[in-house]
């Protein structure tokens, strides 16, 4: 089994806990339409609370690539965790620099704080060191519980880590028991399934799980990657094409490991791109170059 660190070898009692979540919640038209990140990471939060510690949580939301993007404020996510658990949630409009150090130094044992936006910098995205301490500066541990967000290697993912004694939390924990339940000892044939837009962010996670699974199924605008790789037509969906090279050699290293990759064998076209757009199935061979 993999070895870390989780929330039973913290006393976090007084303990300023820099707690990594994933609140990147779907959002429409302000209203925030599904809630299941925020209620999948209140466990570790009510649990660190519980046990007396003052959790200040990080996230990213959306991508406003170092920006200040006033839509893609998490105040909202902290009104909507507060309305859901029995601790007081602050929210602050800034995740590093004073504003972010008075919120943090005031707030009392069992107290909770949703920083601004991680990604409001551009040194988040970027791992940027000088970034990755000022966010350091803000707690005494570090606790990730954003697996979603974990394969990126950003500040307040990877960066924070190195800064701080780090731990699992309670989500991640779970996510990792069963990663490791399926990859290291299965109960055989098993699959993985992948999905995203680009192969290119996710090689080393490909390249991992090829030897490890039996089948990969690969979904998603990945697919289209590799389908346009084997000159299947995509027509205007989503592909990257300076990664066909890649996608071939990642099929040859599959066959030889026999692994089998699965890609999607039908397509959902339309015309144009809008919500709502009238859309048909067809064959994964018959996608019109203006779909
Ligand atoms: C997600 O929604 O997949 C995660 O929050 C990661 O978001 P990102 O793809 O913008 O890094």
């Amino acid at each position: 089994m993999a070895s870390f660190h989780t929330l039973d070898d913290l006393s976090p009692e007084g303990k300023r806990v820099l707690l990594r979540a994933d609140l990147n919640v779907p959002v429409r038209e302000g209203a925030i339409t599904d809630t299941t990140r925020i209620d999948r990471v209140i466990p570790t939060i009510c649990e660190l609370a519980d046990k007396g510690a003052r959790v200040i949580v990080l996230s990213h939301f959306d991508r406003p690539k170092g920006q200040v993007v006033p839509s893609m404020s998490l105040a909202p996510v902290a009104e909507m965790l507060e309305s859901k658990i029995q601790h007081k949630v602050h929210f602050v409009s800034d995740c590093v620099g004073s504003k972010a150090e008075e919120a943090v130094a005031n707030l009392k044992d069992g107290e909770v704080c949703v920083l601004e936006n991680t990604r409001f910098y551009a040194g988040e995205e970027k791992n940027d060191p000088e970034f990755t301490a000022m966010l350091a500066r803000l707690g005494d541990v570090y606790v990730n519980d954003a697996f979603s967000a974990a394969h990126r290697a950003h500040s307040s993912t990877e960066g924070l880590a190195r800064h701080l004694p780090a731990y699992a939390g309670r989500l991640m924990e779970a996510e990792l028991n069963a990663l490791s339940a399926a990859l290291e000892l299965p109960d055989r044939p098993v699959g993985a399934l992948i999905g995203g837009a680009k192969i290119s962010t996710k090689l080393d996670l490909i390249g991992n799980v090829l030897g490890k699974v039996d089948v990969l199924f690969i979904g998603g605008a990945m697919a289209n990657t590799f389908l346009a790789a084997q000159g299947v037509s995509v027509g205007k969906s989503l592909q990257e094409a300076e990664m066909h090279e890649t996608a071939r050699r990642i099929m040859a290293q599959a066959s030889d490991g026999k692994c089998e990759i699965i890609l999607p064998i039908d397509a959902v076209i339309a015309r144009e791109f809008r919500e709502g757009a009238p859309s048909e199935v067809c064959d994964i061979n018959a996608v019109p170059a203006d779909a």
